[in-house]
């Protein structure tokens, strides 16, 4: 299967059925742990971080490897870029070179640049608005575990950030209903929640408990995102806004807890919650390997 897109920025470049056959090539990728075939053989993704990662930056370069492929882990100060050079030319050389391009970058215009200028794909590995790659693996995750995805309710609690607005997009590509509970000021971006409300249920609301009412699924993340350190920012969210024990229990009895992490124990989640039996965050961090080869394969020519 190869997609229409050629770059994947926010989610919103897929349709329905090619968010849902990703996602069951990755499964069936990841029940196939000793399958020897390597799609993606000479083939190689350059990967550049303007900002810290350990699960993106690891899951992409096992990926590449074990489809057959490899991957470069290309630091902004170590190039030109750092000089001056223009993203665009930056951009042109690196198609010459390789057969995609992840980026994890702060803001959206570069990589809006990037994708333009290079003849390869393009992937978001985070910008401060989006974390599409993440949505893949957590789409997956709860394929996993509920067997379906149309008709279920996520509730997600706290900011309404990148992971977030990446996630609207994938609750309206799957047919999930989403209530997300933020303080007013963190909500997700409108234009993000308008386009998603055409296509599926999106509640937002300030109050956790009722977000979590009949919720199969809840989600937060780190009050403090990387483009956004400010710690006073946190003040803002608690207590109310921490995903405990007993919020989980007003949750669908069945209900799993996921988080994209890195998570702060005892900020926006308690550890007996992210260390509890309800909690899939391991599955999820692993499912970000599986997810991403699917959508390698899925966009390297
Ligand atoms: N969830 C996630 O993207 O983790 P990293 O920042 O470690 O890549
Ligand atoms: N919202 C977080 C996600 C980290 C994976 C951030 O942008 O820092």
């Amino acid at each position: 299967m190869k997609l229409k897109t050629k770059d994947f920025l926010t989610l919103d470049e897929l349709s329905s059925k090619e968010l849902s056959q990703i996602i069951d090539l990755a499964i069936k990728l990841k029940k196939q742990k000793n399958n020897k075939a390597k799609p993606l053989q000479n083939k190689t993704l350059a990967m550049i971080f303007q900002k810290p990662s350990t699960r993106t930056r690891v899951s992409f370069e096992v990926g590449m490897f074990q489809l057959g492929g490899n991957a470069l882990n290309l630091s902004p100060n170590d190039m030109q870029i750092s000089r001056g050079e223009s993203v665009q030319d930056t951009a042109k050389t690196l198609s010459a070179y390789v057969d995609a391009i992840m980026a994890r970058v702060f803001e959206d215009d570069l990589l809006e640049d990037l994708a333009k200028n290079a003849t390869v794909p393009v992937i978001n590995g985070l910008s401060n608005s989006f974390h599409p790659c993440q949505i893949l693996a957590d789409l997956m995750t709860i394929k996993e575990k509920k067997k379906k995805l149309s008709g279920l309710k996520i509730a997600w609690i706290g900011d309404g950030n990148n992971v977030c607005n990446s996630l609207l997009y994938g609750c309206a590509l799957s047919g999930i209903n989403i209530s997300v509970a933020t303080p007013k000021e963190f909500q997700p971006d409108s234009a993000v929640v308008k386009k998603s409300k055409s296509k599926t249920q999106v509640e937002l609301t300030t109050n956790p408990d009722d977000a979590v009412k009949n919720a199969d699924v809840v989600m937060t993340d780190t009050f403090t995102s990387i483009h956004n350190l400010d710690k006073k920012r946190v003040k803002k969210f608690l207590p109310k806004y921490q995903v405990n024990s007993s919020l989980m229990k007003k949750a669908k009895k069945d209900a799993i807890f996921m988080h994209c992490l890195p998570a702060k124990r005892g900020i926006e989640v308690t550890e007996s919650v992210i260390d509890g039996p309800q909690s899939v965050v391991w599955q999820e961090a692993e499912n970000r390997l599986h997810s991403q080869k699917a959508l390698l394969i899925s966009l390297i020519k």
